[in-house]
């Protein structure tokens, strides 16, 4: 038996961060998630003759994928623009592309350097724009992320997710999913390389509603004792490439390792959005050992895109 869904329109008319929903937003796309993970061939339909435009700055294995195959998976079809040579604005107008795309697609996705093109977009566009990733942050991995935390836990409330490294795009989103859910959140980074500090003040004051404890150091010992989640990301993000020498030197001390996950508590997931890079942010024996549940978040990208989709497109 699959779930019939509940498609009731979300609070917002884009997912530019998971700072802008409600908790309730959340929740409704993790069970809209949960029910088309379950009945993957039998919602079909939701999207039948729905279009997605897909305009990518960045390289992407999962994101394109997922979106493309989830709109597939229901009916739908989705168009991808390769942006590589050329930052969105550059052509024409970010607002002449979005008043151009609303009449031929019912959503957008893109993936961008600049956070304020995607707001931008969203700003002209009478359709749904969704974030897949800005240099800020990277809401769609979030959601997977903690999406995958309730599968494997039953609720993320009250447990606490270590994460080290860069404070970036990645760990800006899992701050603010975190602090929404009730979760505690750890950061863990090299001085100079600590998370937004306007994120971490707003998340501190969300954190205060939903009970969850914000903690931003430089220690990872201290950030990955009892810790239920240890995650990480690259030390160098997509447009840092000039910066990957230094940053290796700068971060050798928050490698994750087996010594990292024998601090944190006895059975502790090891997470990463992918791509990795082995012996740099985690050892081969972490990344392929049985506390890793990063193929699992990466298969969560389609159904909880899937979910974002349905809820979103009209
Ligand atoms: N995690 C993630 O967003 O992967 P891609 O860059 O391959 O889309
Ligand atoms: N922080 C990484 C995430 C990749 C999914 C980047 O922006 O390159």
């Amino acid at each position: 038996m699959t779930a019939t869904l509940d498609l009731a329109p979300l609070s917002q008319k884009d997912l530019l961060c998971t700072s802008s929903l409600t908790a309730h937003d959340i929740e409704r796309i993790f069970a809209t998630a949960r029910a088309l993970k379950a009945g993957r061939e039998t919602h079909t339909q939701v999207l039948r003759h729905k279009r997605l435009a897909m305009i990518f700055e960045k390289d992407s294995l999962r994101t394109r994928f997922t979106f493309d195959i989830g709109m597939q998976d229901m009916g739908g079809s989705a168009v991808f623009m390769d942006h590589r040579d050329a930052r969105l604005g550059s052509r024409e107008s970010v607002k002449d592309m979005a008043k151009n795309l609303e009449r031929w697609v019912h959503g957008i996705v893109a993936r961008t350097f600049k956070h304020k093109a995607l707001e931008e977009l969203a700003l002209h566009a009478d359709i749904p724009v969704i974030n897949g990733l800005s240099d800020f942050v990277h809401p769609c991995q979030a959601l997977s992320d903690f999406f995958t935390l309730t599968e494997k836990w039953g609720t993320v409330k009250g447990r606490t997710l270590t994460y080290v490294g860069d404070g970036n795009n990645t760990c800006h989103a899992l701050i603010h999913t975190a602090v929404k859910l009730g979760a505690n959140i750890r950061v863990c980074s090299p001085e100079g390389y600590e998370p937004n500090s306007r994120v971490v003040n707003e998340a501190m004051r969300t954190a205060q509603d939903s009970g969850a404890e914000v903690t931003i150091s430089n220690d990872p010992d201290a950030a990955a004792d009892g810790a239920d989640a240890i995650y990480t990301d690259v030390w160098a993000s997509m447009g840092q490439e000039d910066e990957i020498e230094e940053r290796n030197g700068i971060f050798a001390a928050y490698q994750v390792d087996d010594e990292m996950m024998r601090r944190a508590n006895p059975g502790a997931l090891f997470m990463h959005c992918l791509p990795a890079h082995r012996g740099w942010e985690v050892t081969q024996e972490v990344m392929d050992g049985p506390q890793s549940v990063v193929y699992d978040i990466a298969e969560n990208r389609l159904h909880v895109q899937k979910a974002v989709l349905a809820l979103l497109l009209r």
